[in-house]
């Protein structure tokens, strides 16, 4: 039986995007559902370009009520991917999933993780702390921001000159290229 996977993802969603081509041809596992909490965000439309049915909800839905475990729970959901998702992840659904949420973050944790640490921030504090390397990071979630059990890192270089657009692209493409073959990875090992 394949493996069930359900991604969060709060902007463009091209890991998500990555993720679901991958396991379009997998005999592991298969992606479910994608879920948003912005309405804007282009993953939606990537969702629909893979036909895979795709939830938007607000802060309350997540935070306030256990609408969003059911509906994982109801989907028999095995894994949930975060791909760019900026919200702390509720105590109900980490009890709901224990050691089942996995996310994907732009550096080489411990170092530029935590709060605020999203996106083009972590980047812009890696090049003015003038780091001769970076880095992604892939690791388990629990309640802190970013500091889950590490599954998996995977390192570039910055050369002199790298500019914030050079050293997100780096970035971009270790994610791209490790992401779902990690998620593969962890499928296999997990009890049917
Ligand atoms: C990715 O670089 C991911 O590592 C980062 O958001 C980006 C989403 O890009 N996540 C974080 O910063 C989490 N703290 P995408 O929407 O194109 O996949």
């Amino acid at each position: 039986m394949k493996k069930r996977i359900a991604i969060f993802a709060s902007g463009s969603g091209s890991n998500a995007q990555k993720v679901m081509e991958h396991f379009k041809r997998s005999a592991d596992g298969e992606v479910a559902l994608i879920l948003t909490n912005n309405a804007e965000s282009y993953v939606l439309q990537r969702a629909d370009n893979f036909e895979i049915p795709a939830h938007v909800f607000d802060r309350h839905e997540f935070y306030e009520t256990d609408d969003i475990i059911r509906l994982l729970k109801n989907l028999q959901i095995d894994l949930i991917v975060l791909a760019g998702f900026l919200w702390l992840v509720p105590e109900s659904l980490l009890k709901a999933f224990p050691n089942k949420i996995i996310n994907i973050h732009p550096a080489l944790l411990p170092k530029y993780g935590g709060k605020g640490m999203y996106g083009d921030n972590v980047h812009k504090a890696i090049l003015a702390n003038k780091e001769e390397e970076s880095g992604i990071t892939i690791h388990f979630v629990n309640e802190h921001f970013d500091e889950g059990e590490i599954i998996h890192q995977s390192k570039f270089k910055i050369e002199p000159g790298d500019d914030l657009e050079m050293v997100k692209f780096k970035g971009q493409q270790l994610e791209h290229a490790n992401f779902a073959k990690v998620i593969e990875q962890l499928l296999k090992k997990m009890k049917s």
